[in-house]
């Protein structure tokens, strides 16, 4: 059985338009105007125990709504969801020991304690004993490569060792269930790529399941077998990464090398590259052309017909790019 099964959730968020001048004010006390946003609309999906799934979507589409519905801090308008058995909202304490939720965004830990102590805290809120907690935080904060900081306050630390920490505090209690919102969000490439790789672990030997959003996509196809992309709060595609490459992207790349004794008088300028396609990079001897999908068998007879083309490449537009235009439109 699925560990995650949503259907049909929604939340609308009514905000309240307050009306200007003190007019304004008493009109709405009499009749209150509401703005309403619908954050997620309609959004079904499962996810089997194990799965690492990328949540991904422009900023606003309703992403951290939906893991907020997921970890109970939300109720949502309509719709259900089952997690590990649970209905989240419900909150009921065997859920609540079974999950965990990590905004990048905020802060769990105490900032006036030491990292070590704020991670005692969170370890007595779940009961956790003395003896897992310490073998926890030996195992995890070695991985994580913050153990020499275990004794710093908390204020104190990087923005990237307090993720860490902030990490394994959400580790502590072994949840089967995980929400990453963010979490390298902010951080310098070691400890981002640090993280990247602990998860892959966490993943592979606990077969935790894992719902992870980031704006970074070298996160998601690092880590991510699935990507749920949605936008305005409703999902938009399910399945593979590479799929994505399949369904969406209307361009390929075209590199050609031209022969040293070519020369731009040979035919290679500008103007005549612009003729082929797009042209994303020029060098002397090179020359990469972006151009549509079905035009890219002709375009390659062309250039070899009509330039001194000693090699030439075809590859996919990047997917961080493909995804940026996915967003834009
Ligand atoms: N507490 C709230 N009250 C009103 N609107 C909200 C609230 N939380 C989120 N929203 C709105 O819901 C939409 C989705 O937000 P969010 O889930 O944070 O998106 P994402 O995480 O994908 O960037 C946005 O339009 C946001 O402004
Ligand atoms: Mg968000």
């Amino acid at each position: 059985m699925p560990v995650i099964q949503v259907s049909g959730l929604t939340k609308a968020f009514r905000t309240y338009k307050k009306q200007p001048g003190f007019l304004g004010a008493v009109r709405g006390l009499v009749s209150r105007r509401y703005d309403t946003t619908h954050a997620v609309r309609d959004v079904s999906f499962y996810v089997e125990e194990g799965e690492f799934v990328g949540f991904l979507g422009p900023n606003g589409a309703g992403k951290t709504t939906t893991l907020k519905m997921l970890s109970g801090l939300l109720h949502p308008t309509g719709g259900t969801a089952s997690v590990l058995g649970y209905t989240p909202w419900e909150r009921k304490d065997g859920y609540r020991r079974q999950f965990a939720l990590l905004l990048g965004q905020k802060n769990q830990l105490w900032w006036d304690l030491p990292a070590r102590e704020s991670l005692a805290l969170n370890a007595k809120i779940y009961g956790i004993a003395q003896s897992q907690f310490e073998r926890t935080v030996a195992e995890l904060s070695e991985l994580l490569s913050v153990r020499e900081k275990l004794d710093v306050m908390v204020r104190e630390l990087s923005l990237g060792e307090r993720m860490k920490l902030e990490l394994i505090a959400a580790l502590l209690h072994q949840p089967k269930v995980l929400f990453l919102d963010e979490p390298t969000i902010g951080l310098d490439v070691v400890s981002q790529k640090i993280v990247r790789d602990f998860l892959r672990e966490h993943n592979a030997t606990r077969k935790t399941t894992i719902l992870l959003t980031s704006h970074y996509m070298a996160d998601i196809q690092e880590l991510c077998q699935r990507v749920i992309i949605v936008d305005r709060g409703s999902i938009f595609f399910d399945g593979r990464l590479s799929e994505v490459i399949d369904r969406f992207a209307d361009f390929k790349l075209i590199t050609i090398r031209l022969t040293p004794a070519a020369s731009p008088a040979a035919g290679c300028d500008r103007q005549k590259l612009e003729s082929y396609g797009e042209v994303v990079e020029q060098t002397a001897a090179t020359a990469k052309l972006k151009v549509k999908r079905d035009r890219v068998i002709p375009v390659c007879k062309a250039l070899l017909d009509e330039l001194p083309v000693s090699d030439i490449d075809i590859e996919e537009v990047p997917i961080e790019e493909i995804i940026r235009q996915l967003f834009a439109r």
